[in-house]
């Protein structure tokens, strides 16, 4: 189906682009002060929609795969600190920003949330619905490990008023789960689906996995998929293995197990993508699936699909993304802000009232540009430069000259027909989606000279 030929090619280290600059471009001058003039200003600027974000970091134990920001749950319990601390800087917070201002979106991630005890998240949400005027319809998400739910702990969270649920499934194969140091899910997975459906036919179920990890074959990959396809999830996303074991030593007890070549993970890919095509499932993006009238693939079709720091979404429910929990990013209009690692220095940083701001990102103009660019493409597979301009109320002339447009150094994209360049914009092929992240990078002037930073293999 892919040209192997393009697999050595293509197959180079490079952002992922889930957000514009990358997250190693931050830097540490941004600070307390910065971060609330930052949040009063964004007031003032589209999208007026709020999207909430919430870091719960604690695990019970430590996938090796993992590249998310999560640490082992503590012995003592100091989850009882953190939880105080969240709860404040969420008011912190709350207090800077315009009360006129709508939540479309709030997401619970990790780490995994429901490693706690679910009173904690019950305080959190009743603190969130008490303070913060939610849009109709607003998607209130949460990541869940299927090793740590029971039904009493689902009832109350669908109380609570989570209506999508990401159930990280990773593998059904038992001999991948016990490489990668991963627990299955304790309750068979049909009694988790069929509880939350009956408590509310409505909610929405996704299922994470992630392909690349040792002993993964395609025949037994693509049993996964199949194993999936009766619980009928509205969306499936199949991560690609980012390795990172410079950022990420645990990562390198895989490397000794024996992981995957390129090629080999790509016919993973490729195998699965069919089978989940073949059944129903559209594919958004560069590794999600949605079925039925999934508001991500009416979004694809009108050219409305978005992604931001809480995944893809549509221009309805996006909104400039206010986050809470060590490590976590708030993502406005014209900046990024990523709290501190250390749980720790956070809880004492927001005990003294100041907000525990490690590093972040002022952008310029030009890369508020790059960034829509990049963003639109990425999402909706082509751009028109009228309809990119007129968004950032600029000239065509102004949009290419500031992406370093040059149709000739696109050239070598179109000849292996992943791109056409036509006078109107770019479209990207049914061949080029597989290479998302090079074509996205032909439009990234910071890309377009030697750089030092370190990124994960495309493929
Ligand atoms: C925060 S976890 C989800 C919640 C919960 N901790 C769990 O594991 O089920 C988010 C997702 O990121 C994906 N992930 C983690 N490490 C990854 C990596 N190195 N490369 C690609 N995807 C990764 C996993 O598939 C996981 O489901
Ligand atoms: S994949 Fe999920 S459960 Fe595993 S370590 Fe990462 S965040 Fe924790």
């Amino acid at each position: 189906m892919i040209p192997r030929h393009l697999l050595e090619k293509y197959n180079q280290s490079l952002p992922r682009y889930t957000s514009y600059p990358p997250a190693n471009y931050f830097t540490t001058d941004m600070d307390s002060e910065t971060f609330r003039n930052l949040l009063v200003e964004s007031n003032t600027h589209e999208p007026s929609n709020i999207s909430l974000y919430v870091h719960i970091p604690f695990c019970h134990k430590i996938c090796f795969y993992c590249g998310c920001n999560s640490v082992k749950y503590p012995k003592r319990d100091s989850v009882g600190d953190y939880i105080a601390a969240l709860l404040k800087e969420i008011k912190m917070v709350r207090e800077l920003l315009d009360p006129s201002r709508k939540v479309s979106q709030l997401h619970y991630g990790g780490g995994t949330p429901n490693a706690i005890p679910v009173e904690y998240i019950e305080q959190i949400n009743k603190l969130i619905f008490e303070s913060f005027t939610f849009i109709d319809e607003p998607e209130i998400a949460i990541e869940c490990h299927p090793a740590h739910l029971t039904e009493e702990y689902m009832e109350r969270l669908v109380k609570s008023g989570f209506n999508r649920f990401s159930l990280g499934i990773q593998d059904f194969d038992l001999k991948v789960l016990k490489t990668a140091n991963r627990e299955p899910s304790k309750l068979p997975l049909d009694v988790i689906t069929n509880f939350l459906r009956s408590l509310d036919p409505n909610i929405k179920i996704n299922f994470d996995f992630i392909y690349g990890l040792p002993h993964q074959t395609v025949e037994s990959f693509t049993e996964t998929i199949k194993q999936a396809l009766p619980y009928s999830p509205d969306r499936i996303v199949t991560f690609s293995y980012a390795h990172v074991p410079w950022f990420k030593k645990h990562q390198m007890a895989l490397e000794k197990a024996g992981l995957p070549d390129a090629d080999s993970k790509l016919k993973i890919f490729e195998s699965a993508f069919k089978v989940l095509i073949e059944n129903g499932y559209s594919d958004i993006g560069m590794d999600h699936y949605a079925k039925g009238d999934d508001e991500l693939i009416l979004a694809l079709k009108n050219n409305e699909l978005h992604r931001n720091f809480q995944g893809y979404c549509t221009r309805r429910t996006t909104g400039q993304v206010y986050a809470f929990g060590v490590s976590s990013i708030s993502q406005l209009h014209d900046s990024y802000i990523q709290n501190t690692k250390n749980i720790s220095e956070y809880v004492a940083t927001i005990n003294e009232g100041n907000f525990p701001v490690e590093k972040g990102y002022k952008m310029n103009f030009s890369e508020i540009v790059v960034r829509e660019v990049i963003n639109h493409l990425m999402c909706n597979r082509f751009m028109t430069w009228n309809d990119i301009a007129g968004r950032l109320a600029i000239s065509v002339e102004q949009l290419k000259e500031t992406v370093n447009f040059d149709a000739s150094k696109l050239e070598p994209l179109v000849s292996d027909d992943l791109l056409e360049v036509k006078d109107e914009g770019v479209v990207i092929t049914a061949l080029g989606r597989f290479f998302i992240r090079n074509i996205a990078v032909a439009f990234d002037p910071a890309m377009s000279a030697p750089t030092d930073k370190k990124f994960s293999k495309s493929i």
